[in-house]
């Protein structure tokens, strides 16, 4: 898929739910149970950020949030909750592939689901979210491993676009793991016949710190 065909593929999928939330309006599990480490006063990036559920969260724990997306569907929905939430989150519309990421900007940079990337994408995305940490700075990713395959409940079918712990090493070399777990999970993201990324997943979870 080229670019405009991404784009249009995602907003095709924001619009098809109406004034849905596609991934759902609650932080994914992985995300909620940061909430320790994501302290009150910190600055976070959530990368591919979609309907908000994740930035709104964190801004909701007291954090300073920008978020950045290409969907303007998704934006518009993620502006919403932000309002109904009664919280600031930063919103920016951008491609993650063209943007002008910032260095050495955030306390944590999130990415969760952005496995739209093929390797070579992904290996500078994540080398970018690496630079945007200030030293000392939090790496959250959540995905699914190559046994979602056999689930398909969400994610892609490329199994080099799906993560392991070996690819999170091999990307992240000088990096402190604090979590680094393949795990299996229900996951019921989304809401009614709208639900997206539901039943049986295979996951991973990485938190991981960038030398001081
Ligand atoms: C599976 S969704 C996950 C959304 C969000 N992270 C969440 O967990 O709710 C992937 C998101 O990536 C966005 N996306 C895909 N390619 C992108 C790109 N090149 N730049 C910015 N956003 C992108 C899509 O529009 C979509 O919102």
């Amino acid at each position: 898929m080229n670019q405009s065909d991404e784009e249009k593929y995602w907003n095709g999928r924001f619009t098809a739910v109406g004034d849905d939330y596609l991934f759902g309006t609650e932080a994914n599990k992985f995300v909620a149970r940061q909430a320790e480490r994501l302290q009150s006063g910190k600055t976070a990036l959530s990368v591919a950020d979609g309907e908000g559920r994740n930035s709104v969260w964190m801004a909701e724990e007291g954090l300073t949030v920008t978020a950045v997306e290409f969907s303007p569907i998704a934006l518009h929905k993620a502006k919403r909750l932000a309002v109904e939430r009664h919280v600031e989150v930063d919103f920016i519309l951008a491609d993650i592939l063209k943007w002008d990421w910032p260095v050495a900007a955030y306390d944590a940079v999130l990415a969760v689901f952005i496995q739209f990337l093929s390797p070579l994408q992904r290996a500078l995305i994540f080398a970018a979210m690496k630079n945007a940490l200030r030293p000392g700075g939090l790496l959250l990713i959540h995905g699914y491993t190559p046994k979602q395959l056999e689930y398909k409940t969400g994610g892609p079918s490329n199994i080099d676009y799906l993560y392991t712990e070996a690819l999170m090493r091999e990307s992240f070399p000088d990096m402190e793991f604090l979590e680094l777990r393949e795990y299996e999970d229900n996951l019921q993201e989304g809401s009614g016949s709208q639900r997206h990324h539901s039943g049986r997943s295979a996951l991973i979870d990485v938190v991981a710190r960038k030398s001081s």
